[in-house]
């Protein structure tokens, strides 16, 4: 018999994003970003029609939100808009997951290059994204205010589908 406390978490069920799990997803936004977003700002963008969303659950569909990223898209190029796992869920592979079923679904819906911007101080989602095949093609130079009062640059990275 195995005891439910024990052993490796069950492999995570990917959906697409439900306007539904938006207090959770703000939840897990507030643990991965110092500007937090609200829930009614993300179930604004998961009812927007040009805004692709998908999700990760514990275990099964219908089980917690574990991580969730959303997209918009205009004409074949698109922009990630935030992507973020649960901090008791990282380093697990369900960024990089997440973000291949992502851009498989973006690619399948005709979008050809996907953009995003990362802070050049981020580095789990530098790594992410340099094992996902995103290259650098712009920095904004002291972009991001820190909490700390420091600032950091923004990298521009894109990747073709
Ligand atoms: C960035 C983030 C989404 C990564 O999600 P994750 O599920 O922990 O990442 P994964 O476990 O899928 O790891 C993907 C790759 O990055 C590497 N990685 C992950 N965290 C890392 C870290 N802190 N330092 C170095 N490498 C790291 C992994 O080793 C893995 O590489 P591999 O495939 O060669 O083994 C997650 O850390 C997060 O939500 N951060 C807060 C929000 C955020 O910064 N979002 C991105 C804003 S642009």
């Amino acid at each position: 018999m195995r005891l439910p406390f024990f052993g490796p978490p069950p492999a995570p069920a990917f959906a697409r994003f439900d306007a539904r799990d938006a207090r959770a997803a703000a939840a897990i936004h507030a643990e991965g970003f110092a500007r937090s977003w609200s829930a009614v700002e993300i179930e604004a963008l998961a009812v927007d029609p040009a805004v692709f969303g998908d999700a990760a659950r514990e275990g099964r569909p219908g089980g917690p939100l574990l991580a969730f990223v959303l997209s918009r898209a205009a004409a074949d190029e698109a922009e990630i808009l935030t992507i973020a796992v649960a901090s008791s869920a990282r380093g697990r592979g369900i960024g990089k997951a997440l973000l291949a079923r992502h851009t498989a679904r973006l690619a399948a819906s005709g979008v050809r290059a996907l953009f995003l911007e990362v802070e050049e101080t981020n580095a789990a989602a530098r790594a992410l994204y340099a094992r996902t095949g995103f290259a650098e093609v712009g920095r904004r130079g002291a972009y991001y205010a820190k909490p700390d009062g420091t600032r950091a640059d923004a990298l521009i990275l894109r990747r073709a589908l």
